[in-house]
């Protein structure tokens, strides 16, 4: 058995036993784990920015003045510990109640709320491969046992999906609708099946569902009503261009939801300047979604360009396009994101079997996506 931790004294030995045995205080499976790691960053402001998915479009002005008139002595107590402003307006949009709704911190405290709740130590946890690279971090975090699920080549759910998973014993599955870093879109009844046949709690992961075409008339949140195992993930990040902000929600029946307000989240998860700007992103949805409209026009023509240029493009109802790139081309996808790079324009690389040989390219204005082509003619002809 190891000793107990001997305090360091001023200047002397023996110090703590785990030191001197060169262990860590950290759990196993913490040590065993890498970590997140984040898209990377641009190396000055002239650089273009393609490869995080952020929106290109500024923020509501009406965020913007009600930060003007947010007066420093508003941060002086604590701001409402459940947002609870904030879910009722949220609650408004979605047609929802207030226990429908948790506010976070971003999507990702959404997802580690999830999977905090939900997986026990030790048990399966279920996505989708390949998909968010944060699910397996928050697995590994948990010590959970992470059970991958290969997507078909058009980069489908198998159908045995669901079946898999309650064979593993999962209580916890989480699916990107639209998909990352594909950009397909899952239809409603195949969620509504998903659900009904999978034994654990199905959460739809819709970071970027602002951007899917209207006239799909997609709605995934109205099957919370029908399926109480059923999580949507929203977040402002993406259709609210509010990266910075750090804001995101969970809709799903009231049980579901209950422990994650009441128990697993932090207290004041959601800062005062967070509220309030949110608030006023949701009260201004209609700027909301102009932008979105002006996300999927850009992203239909960028589409266009990239399939003129040889790559294979799938449709996307996300606001990034993965371009594959063909094999007769001389140059490697990397080398595609390399060139690019040397060029002030970043595009997301992964070198993983399946992605290696494509480029996720986020749709930006449509005066970014001209530059973008641009550059990608030059360094395809040179
Ligand atoms: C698929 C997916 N889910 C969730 C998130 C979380 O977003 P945020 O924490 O910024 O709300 C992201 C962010 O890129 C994402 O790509």
């Amino acid at each position: 058995m190891r000793q107990a931790t001997v305090f360091r004294t001023v200047n002397h030995e023996p110090f703590s036993p785990r030191e001197s045995e060169n262990l860590s205080y950290e759990r196993d499976n913490i040590r065993r784990m890498t970590g997140y790691t984040a898209g990377e960053q641009p190396a000055d402001a002239a650089t273009l920015k393609l490869n995080t998915n952020e929106n290109p479009y500024p923020p509501s002005p009406r965020v913007q003045s009600r930060l003007n008139d947010l007066s420093v002595d508003s941060l002086r107590t604590y701001p409402h510990p459940t947002a609870d402003p904030l879910r009722d307006l949220l609650g408004e949009v979605h047609e929802v109640l207030r226990e429908n709704i948790v506010v976070t911190h971003g999507g990702d405290e959404a997802l580690r709320l999830a999977v905090t709740t939900y997986v026990e130590p030790g048990t399966a946890f279920g996505m989708a491969d390949p998909s968010y690279s944060l699910y397996p971090v928050l697995a590994e975090i948990q010590d959970a046992r992470l059970v991958r699920v290969p997507l078909d080549d058009s980069w489908d759910l198998p159908r045995n999906f669901a079946d898999e998973l309650n064979e593993a014993g999962a209580n916890l599955a989480c699916i990107v609708n639209p998909h990352a870093p594909s950009g397909s879109l899952m239809d409603t009844d195949r969620i509504s099946q998903l659900a009904q046949s999978f034994n654990g709690v199905l959460l739809i992961d819709e970071a970027y569902v602002d951007f899917v075409d209207p006239g799909l008339r997609h709605d995934a949140v109205r099957l919370i009503k029908a399926f109480d195992n059923l999580l949507i993930l929203r977040t402002f990040s993406k259709g609210y261009s509010l990266a910075g902000l750090r804001l995101g929600y969970l809709i799903g029946a009231a049980p579901l939801i209950e422990p994650l307000v009441q128990k697993t989240r932090d207290s004041f998860n959601i800062d005062t300047i967070s509220q309030a700007l949110g608030e006023a992103a949701i009260i201004d949805r209609a700027y909301a979604e102009k932008i979105w409209a002006n996300v999927r026009a850009a992203r239909r023509l960028l589409r266009d360009d990239l399939l003129g240029l040889g790559f294979a493009v799938k449709s996307s109802q996300s606001n990034f396009l993965l371009a594959e790139v063909p094999l007769s081309s001389p140059m490697t996808a990397e080398q595609i994101y390399l060139a690019l790079k040397t060029a002030g324009i970043l595009v997301r690389y992964f070198d993983t079997p399946l992605l290696d040989d494509k480029l996720r390219i986020t749709v930006g204005t449509e005066d970014q996506n001209r530059q973008l082509v641009a550059a990608l003619r030059t360094i395809l002809a040179s």
